[in-house]
């Protein structure tokens, strides 16, 4: 069979099996080459992942973070995530993909990389990290927990929470874009309930990583010294009402909070806990957030023409040189509020002028002009396995 993108509503409900592998081999290729960067930086490499735990390690951030500890540090690395095998003649999910080539690349390489396809919800993936640490490499050094997710079962009571992506108290309107059609359209959103706001932080909340970081910890499997992130994301203050002051942004207050407790818990062990505030990029997840599609064109194309412009791989790498891996005598750079912010460039005053200005003429004939609607389209599609250069989507899959 050939394979074409079904997309509706700006979701991808298929794959390309091999669009997926050949991205995650133009990825390693890219972050093996900053590897041969980095030997000769003035940083060397004397702090550097060696063991690393990824928790939705498939796709997005996480994938990135995976491809510079493998293929940029040759660290160990061990993968999380949740995935659907093909079926009957229905595609796996990306990230089916994306692992089997990541393990397959890293296997040519000489790394080491094991990938447990599970619920990183439950009490059984926690385990299975565990024994994964005792059997190859030792304890982890740096754990990475970057899932999205719509659901999460609560493995002590069984219960199964939603999140939801509303605002807080009053509806919330904006433009957003389908970015396959071109059609710009006003989304209104009604306010979340109380239950609502619950269930979004139970789910993207820090409650889990806090409850990864415990059962780790407890079967010695993290290090002295060791690191863990988690992202999150602020934005632009147009989308506040419904990101930062609303649901998701109550989770991600909660994933902060939980930052700073995991961190004082296991101080006597070194352990430094992190949250990353990452720029906007295209993924699974991010493109079905109402309103985004829109910014996030308008965004490439001014950082774009500014050469500022970033991808999940460029940022993973920021991460990695410019905050976690520097020289011993140098801090973690963070804000006030103790995060580390790789939105730096996207947040700068003159990058967000411009973008708010475009934002404020755009429409139906200047889109294309004033954003990055290809872009968008592309990147979205690539992360599928679709539109990956080197790719014959005419031949029989
Ligand atoms: N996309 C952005 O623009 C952006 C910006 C800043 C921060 N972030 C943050 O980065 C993190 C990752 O987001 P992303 O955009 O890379 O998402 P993504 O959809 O590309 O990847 C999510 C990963 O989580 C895994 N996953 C989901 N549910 C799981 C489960 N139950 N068990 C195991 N694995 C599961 C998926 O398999 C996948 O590997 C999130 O915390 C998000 O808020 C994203």
């Amino acid at each position: 069979m050939k394979i074409t993108p079904m997309v509706r509503n700006n979701i991808c409900l298929n794959a390309h099996p091999e669009g997926c592998a050949r991205e995650v081999g133009i990825l390693a290729d890219r972050a093996g080459t900053f590897y041969g960067v980095q030997s000769v930086s003035p940083h060397g490499l004397s702090r550097r992942p060696n063991h690393v735990l990824i928790i939705g390690c498939s796709a997005g951030y996480g994938l990135a973070s995976r491809l510079v500890a493998g293929f940029g540090y040759h660290a160990a690395t061990v993968g999380i995530s949740f995935e659907r095998e093909p079926s009957g003649n229905r595609t796996g999910t990306p990230g089916w993909y994306a692992n089997r080539a990541f393990d397959t690349l890293s296997a040519q390489s000489g790394i080491q990389s094991v990938t447990f396809e599970v619920d990183a919800f439950s009490d059984n993936a926690k385990e299975q990290a565990i024994k994964a640490a005792k059997s190859q490499g030792g304890p982890y050094d740096l754990i990475v927990y970057s899932l999205a997710s719509p659901v999460r079962t609560d493995p002590e009571s069984g219960i199964m929470y939603r999140s939801a992506i509303k605002p807080i108290g009053s509806p919330y309107s904006g433009t957003t874009v389908d970015v396959f059609s071109g059609a710009m359209k006003e989304a209104q959103i009604q306010p979340a309930d109380e239950e609502e706001i619950f269930q979004t932080v139970k789910v993207m909340g820090g409650e889990d990583w806090a409850r990864w970081m415990d059962a780790l910890e407890s079967a010695n499997s993290v290090a002295e010294s060791a690191m863990t992130v988690a992202y999150s994301y602020i934005g632009p203050s147009l989308s506040w009402p419904l990101y930062r002051d609303g649901t998701i942004g109550r989770a991600k207050a909660d994933l902060e909070a939980k930052s700073r407790e995991i961190g004082h818990k296991y101080a006597s062990a070194g352990l430094k806990a992190y949250v990353s505030i990452n720029k906007a990029v295209v993924t699974r997840s991010s493109a079905v957030i109402p309103v985004i599609p829109l910014y996030v064109s308008t965004l490439f194309k001014v950082m774009k023409e500014r050469n500022l412009h970033e991808d999940c791989l460029d940022q993973m790498m920021r991460l990695y040189t410019e905050r976690l891996y520097i020289p011993d005598n140098v801090q973690v750079p963070l804000d006030d509020e103790g995060r580390i912010r790789l939105d730096d460039r996207e947040l700068s005053q003159s990058v967000q002028d411009e973008v708010t200005s475009r934002m404020a003429r755009i429409d139906d004939g200047n889109l294309r002009e004033l954003a990055d609607i290809d872009g968008f389209r592309q990147d979205f599609l690539r992360a599928h396995g679709f539109e990956v250069p080197g790719v014959d989507y005419e031949a029989e899959i």
